[in-house]
C-alpha cells in the first residue's frame, strides 16, 4: 500500500499526524507538501496529489485542507480523479465500494486525529464493487477523458 498525501496550512497538522501513523504502521507514503503552517493555496496541493495519483505509483491519495472542501474541488478538476470528501467510517467505506474514489479528502479543522485514522483504515479495507462501474463510466464520459 502506497499513499500520496498533501495539504494546505489548514490540513498541515493532520497530515503530519497521519504521516507518523503511517510510519508506525508500515504504510508507505510520499508527502507532496505543504511543509509548514505558513498560509498557502489549497489548489496547488490538490493538483500535486492528483497528478501523483494518476502516475499509478500510488494506491490512493489523501488531500487535506481546513474543511476538505476546497482541496477536494481542486483535485476533482483533474481528469481521472475521483476525490471524495469523507467524514466518518461509513462515507470512507462507501467512497471506495461505490465510487472507487482514488483520493479521499479530509478536513484538518473538522476531523480529529482519532477519527482520521478510523476513516483512512475504513477506506483502505474497502473493496470496489464492480456493479457500480457503469456509473463511473458515465462520470468519465462527462469528463471527456480518454484515459483510465
Ligand atoms: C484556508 O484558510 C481554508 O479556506 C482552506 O483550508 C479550506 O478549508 C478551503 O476549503
Amino acid at each position: 500500500m502506497k499513499v500520496a498525501i498533501g495539504s494546505d496550512h489548514g490540513g498541515y497538522e493532520l497530515k503530519e499526524f497521519l504521516k507518523s501513523y503511517f510510519k508506525e504502521n508500515n504504510v508507505a507514503f510520499d508527502d507532496y507538501g505543504t511543509h509548514s503552517k505558513e498560509s498557502v493555496d489549497y489548489p496547488d496541493f490538490g493538483k500535486k496529489v492528483a497528478h501523483a495519483v494518476l502516475t499509478n505509483a500510488y494506491d490512493f491519495g489523501i488531500v487535506i485542507c481546513g474543511t476538505g472542501i476546497g482541496i477536494s474541488i481542486a483535485a476533482n478538476k483533474v481528469k481521472g480523479i475521483r476525490a471524495a470528501l469523507v467524514y466518518n467510517e461509513e462515507t470512507a467505506r462507501l467512497a471506495k465500494e461505490h465510487n472507487n474514489a482514488n483520493i479521499i479528502a479530509l478536513g484538518g479543522r473538522t476531523t480529529s486525529n482519532e477519527d482520521a485514522v478510523k476513516i483512512v483504515n475504513a477506506y483502505m479495507k474497502a473493496v470496489f464493487e464492480e456493479r457500480h462501474q457503469k456509473r463511473l463510466d458515465k462520470i468519465r464520459e462527462i469528463e471527456g477523458a480518454s484515459h483510465e
